[in-house]
């Protein structure tokens, strides 16, 4: 595997695949990989017949009471894994190849709708953050695919809303979330935990689980929401949301309504703040 930090020697390399008319397959990151993000590198491996990675900590979208600066950067680690992975490339850029004019004003990309409640609300500025680096991302990785996972449920829907809006020539493809024995869902903030909390934070999953077999048994969901949110406080987390919403959009849809939905909590643990999610298909 090659590492490159700038646009002009990954285009090289890309440049040369594409010309002897192999595909690619592209992983964004910011770092700190584990299984989850491995499932993406071994998914991607499926697709293509090349697989780009990159690891970037993306500045503007982090709020200014968040983690950035104690985001965990583990770079070295990362490249072994990522050989071991068998990825062809990994494009690990400094912040000013990725906002040549600064990271404090850049051309920034807004999707609307879908980013305004839940993560949106919770943590404003986040997703133009997020749509504007991974457009910034797609326009330097020429790739058929990218890959992400589904644990960044809202994320994902996001990034397929900036693709198809903007007819980006990419195609987004989502893998389930990989997670730790206890149900915990795989995440780079998980290493904030220690034990005790790691052990309470199974909560989240069996909540979820607890919340789609309610919905599925037919109670009002405001109830299921609301059951969901005790559970929650009484292991001791505080939550920002503990919702069932229409997995297309993520609106709220009335009960009876045929749909396929999505239960979503995200919610503090101590000082870190932890998000998963669980599909609930349409029954027909
Ligand atoms: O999911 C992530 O790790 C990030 O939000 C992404 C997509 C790499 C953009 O910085």
């Amino acid at each position: 595997m090659q590492t490159v930090s700038t646009v002009m020697a990954l285009r090289e390399h890309i440049g040369v695949w594409r010309r002897a008319g192999e595909r690619v397959a592209f992983v964004p990151t910011m770092g700190n990989l584990h299984a989850g993000h491995y499932a993406l590198i071994a998914r991607a491996r499926e697709l293509a017949e090349r697989v780009v990675a990159s690891v970037f900590v993306n500045p503007t979208q982090f709020g200014p009471n968040e983690d950035f600066s104690r985001y965990p950067r583990t770079l070295a680690e990362d490249q072994r894994g990522l050989e071991t992975a068998a990825c062809d490339l990994l494009f690990t850029p400094d912040v000013s190849e990725m906002y040549p004019y600064g990271a404090s004003a850049p051309v920034q990309v807004v999707v609307p709708i879908v980013t305004e409640d839940l993560d949106g609300a919770a943590r404003p500025g986040h997703f133009t953050g997020v749509a504007s680096v991974v457009t910034r991302l797609f326009n330097m990785v020429d790739a058929d695919f990218g890959v992400f996972g589904q644990k960044d449920y809202q994320q994902l829907l996001v990034i397929r809303r900036l693709v198809r809006d903007l007819a980006m020539p990419i195609e987004i493809v989502a893998v389930p979330t990989v997670r730790e024995a206890n149900g915990l869902a795989m995440s780079s903030r998980n290493q904030y935990l220690d034990a005790g909390q790691r052990e309470r934070a199974r909560v989240i999953y069996a909540t979820l689980q607890s919340m789609a077999a309610a919905f599925r048994a037919g109670q009002p969901i405001a109830s299921i929401e609301s059951d969901a949110d005790r559970a929650l406080r009484a292991a001791g987390l505080v939550p920002d949301y503990a919702v069932v919403r229409d997995a297309d959009d993520l609106h709220e849809r009335p009960d009876g309504v045929p749909a396929d939905r999505v239960a979503l909590i995200a919610a503090r643990l101590g000082s870190t703040r932890l998000i998963d999610n669980l599909l609930i298909p349409k029954t027909d």
